[in-house]
């Protein structure tokens, strides 16, 4: 514990104590840092677009903080005995590809050599200190909204097996090359306090995460939860990531699952790479929001509610 005590610096204003997406540093009344690292193994097998997705997922946590990203610096592990530079150069264009949509600069970075290849971004955001979207500000009461398909480690689990299928891989690739930007924005400006990127603990670990930290119990409508076209049926067929079984050992005791199957459950913990967000908001508005983010290309779903409580999460 004590060594993820962050210091009584003042500045901090997000640290590690809440499990936040991204530290929020301070600048001063109304300007603050953002700031957050992460970096990924190749998901797919062309090189581009691997960098792309991995690059996307690490701006993921400014979006989910509220932010929007400043620059980023490149993190690379390269298997330079195996693997030609030329492919490296592919990866890093498919990082500045989503750097130029974003319009964030890539200033610098550092590579290593390493068997298995890596790739990610640091990356330095702004964001407003008093609009800082956290996973203690979810309120009950409030709607919750998704804004991409769960299954993304289900799928990705199928592209390493090579029994992926062509719409599940092209709908699993165009998830995770979107960035959240959008679904932030909106979410932001319906006054959203609570949120977080779904990430690796999966849905039920992130929302976990939320419930608890923010003193709210929620409420899941598994039918509404949206999925990725073929994930329900890989995990019928017993392809399952392994970090998607430990997510699901992990939140077990904080979710009642009433009736629904095992195979539910694991779709609903399935660990994402890239995923979008999950946030609260007042009930008079999720229509809006909803209505707004399809308008705006963005997949949301209106997947349950919240009311005051201990952090448990129960599927109906
Ligand atoms: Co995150
Ligand atoms: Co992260």
């Amino acid at each position: 514990m004590s060594l993820l005590n962050t210091t009584n610096n003042p500045n901090v204003l997000v640290g590690l104590e809440t499990g936040d997406d991204a530290g929020v540093w301070s600048l001063g009344d109304d300007r603050a840092l953002i700031s957050t690292v992460d970096f990924i193994t190749p998901v797919v097998n062309d090189a581009r677009t691997w960098g792309r997705i991995a690059a996307a997922n690490s701006l993921s946590d400014v979006y989910a903080m509220g932010g929007i990203p400043l620059f980023g610096l490149n993190l690379v592990a390269w298997n330079n005995d195996e693997l030609p530079t030329e492919l490296l150069s592919e990866v890093l264009q498919g990082g500045l590809d989503i750097a130029e949509k974003a319009g964030m600069a890539i200033i610098g970075g550092h590579s290593i050599s390493d068997p298995e290849p890596k790739y990610g971004i640091a990356v330095t955001g702004e964001v407003d200190p008093d609009h800082v979207l956290t996973n203690t500000g979810l309120q009950g009461g409030q709607d919750l909204i998704l804004t991409k398909p769960l299954g993304i480690g289900v799928i990705t689990t199928a592209i390493k097996a090579g029994t992926v299928d062509d719409d599940s891989l092209e709908a699993a690739i165009n998830s995770m090359e979107r960035l959240n930007d959008v679904a932030s924005r909106v979410a932001i400006s319906a006054g959203t306090t609570g949120a977080t990127d779904v990430t690796g603990f999966g849905l039920l670990g992130h929302l976990g995460k939320m419930t608890k930290a923010s003193g709210v119990n929620a409420v899941l409508y598994v039918d509404q939860i949206p999925f990725l076209p073929a994930a329900r049926q890989y995990v019928e067929d017993g392809i399952v990531p392994g970090g998607t079984r430990r997510n699901l050992a992990w939140i077990a005791d904080q979710v009642d699952a009433r009736s629904f199957s095992e195979i539910d459950l694991l779709l609903l913990a399935d660990a994402q790479t890239s995923g979008g967000l999950v946030f609260g908001v007042d009930k008079d508005k999720s229509s809006d929001v909803c209505a707004e983010l399809e308008e705006l290309g963005v997949d949301a779903a209106l997947i349950g509610e919240t009311d005051a409580g201990e952090g448990k999460i129960s599927l109906r």
